[in-house]
């Protein structure tokens, strides 16, 4: 099987307690870190500066998920910082074979990621410059909207080109993700799921990681 793989986004944590925040999610596969800079999408978060910060208080994986404009330019600071993963988004990249290229010569896994509407056939022949396809569930740019099942087919598209070229890539699947919708992407073929709200918004968000990471085996 390809496993399960729960990275919590801190788009849903205590932006003013972030250090502890992250100690409460000591049992995810990785962090999941939202950049916006309120052009690409109509919201601001956060950027190099907290991306570093939070490499030092943690020893979770980052994965940083670019909503960014000009990705080309910013994206190899963020692999440069030590994120294990930066996925910039196709929309914002001018020439997104180069820009993969970069990233993993700074040593970062290289993420594209599509917006829901955005088709992945266009991208199918670079699936090799990539480690991580990143699949929006929701419109980018807030936490806490509900999932969109009109992805799943493109989902599943991707899957099987996946399944069909051999070539390793992490199917990431990003907003909406909650116990129940988190079975449907996983049957679509997604390994790889961010939630902010449903872990952050949780009593126990370790639980929370426990209970969506067995949801799709029952
Ligand atoms: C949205 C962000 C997501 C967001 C997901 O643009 O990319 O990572 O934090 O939040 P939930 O899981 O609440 O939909
Ligand atoms: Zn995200």
């Amino acid at each position: 099987s390809r496993g399960i793989h729960i990275h919590p986004s801190i788009l849903s944590a205590d932006f003013a307690r972030l250090a502890e925040e992250l100690a409460r999610i000591r049992n995810a596969d990785a962090v999941h870190v939202d950049v916006m800079d309120n052009h690409f999408v109509p919201n601001l978060t956060l950027g190099l500066p907290v991306v570093q910060a939070i490499r030092r208080a943690t020893e979770l994986p980052l994965d940083v998920h670019l909503m960014i404009q000009d990705a080309d330019r910013w994206a190899p600071d963020y692999a440069e910082a030590g994120a294990e993963s930066v996925t910039f988004h196709a929309e914002a990249a001018g020439a997104p074979i180069r820009l993969a290229r970069e990233l993993r010569s700074h040593g970062a896994k290289a993420g594209m990621a599509l917006k829901p509407a955005t088709a992945v056939e266009p991208y199918l022949d670079m699936l090799e410059e990539l480690d991580l396809l990143l699949l929006m569930t929701v419109e980018p740019g807030f936490g806490g909207q509900p999932f969109l099942d009109v992805v799943l087919p493109k989902i599943r598209r991707a899957r099987e080109a996946l399944d069909g070229s051999g070539v390793p890539v992490a199917l990431q699947v990003d907003g909406g993700v909650t116990r129940d919708t988190i079975m449907r992407a996983a049957e679509a073929g997604a390994d790889v799921f961010v939630a902010g709200s449903a872990v952050y918004g949780a009593e126990d968000p370790e639980a929370a990681i426990d209970e969506l990471r067995s949801a799709p085996l029952r």
